[in-house]
């Protein structure tokens, strides 16, 4: 059993963080929830909780334990960090290094793991070169990015920007563990 990170952010797709999570859970994965404060617009916290049978964690100041700092200690605990769906607005926070809620914070506090991104988005807003920038500075640190698919997306538009299929997602999360397929 591994220590997953699954940060989740507001993208209409964050419903399909719950497949992902149940999908490493039944592979036999421990899966932290990191939920931005977006992504309980698409999805609520319980789902979440229920499907990982792990408190979700959202607010960097809600300390639950006063004997840990949690964002801390669940970076330092992780066997590999998820965030999918990713929004724009995360890339680029993560791309300078903000660290302005829980997500962020714990992002930066990972050392030496597998960390994959899976960017969704309209395609307008995936082609925009401030985000395709960003993404490729993340790259550049290590990071694995799980491309996005091209297709009709949920505003209407067709184009590339479609979370990855969850299949592909687990999948890549399992190798990057070192597991078989
Ligand atoms: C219906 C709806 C769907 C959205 N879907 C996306 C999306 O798929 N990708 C994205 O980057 N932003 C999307 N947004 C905008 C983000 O929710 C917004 O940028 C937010 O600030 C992201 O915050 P977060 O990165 O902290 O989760 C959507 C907004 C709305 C209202």
């Amino acid at each position: 059993m591994k220590n997953i990170i699954l940060g989740v952010t507001g993208s209409i797709s964050a419903y399909k963080a719950a497949d992902i999570a149940n999908g490493l859970v039944k592979a036999g994965h421990n899966v932290n929830v990191i939920m931005t404060e977006a992504a309980k617009g698409f999805i609520t916290p319980l789902t979440m909780q229920s499907l990982t049978k792990n408190r979700v964690y959202s607010g960097v100041l809600q300390e639950e334990d006063p004997s840990i700092i949690a964002h801390i200690e669940l970076a330092k605990t992780a066997d590999a960090l998820l965030i999918a769906p990713a929004t724009a607005n995360i890339i680029g926070k993560l791309a300078v290094g903000i660290a302005d809620d829980m997500l962020t914070s714990c992002v930066l506090a990972v050392k030496d793991i597998p960390k994959m991104i899976a960017p969704a988005m309209n395609c307008r807003m995936y082609e925009n070169e401030a985000v395709q920038d960003n993404l490729g500075r993340l790259g550049a640190r290590g990071w694995r990015i799980i491309e996005p698919r091209s297709g009709r997306l949920a505003c209407g538009d067709t184009g590339k920007g479609a979370l990855a299929p969850v299949d592909d997602i687990i999948l890549l999360v399992k190798e990057a563990l070192g597991e078989k397929a």
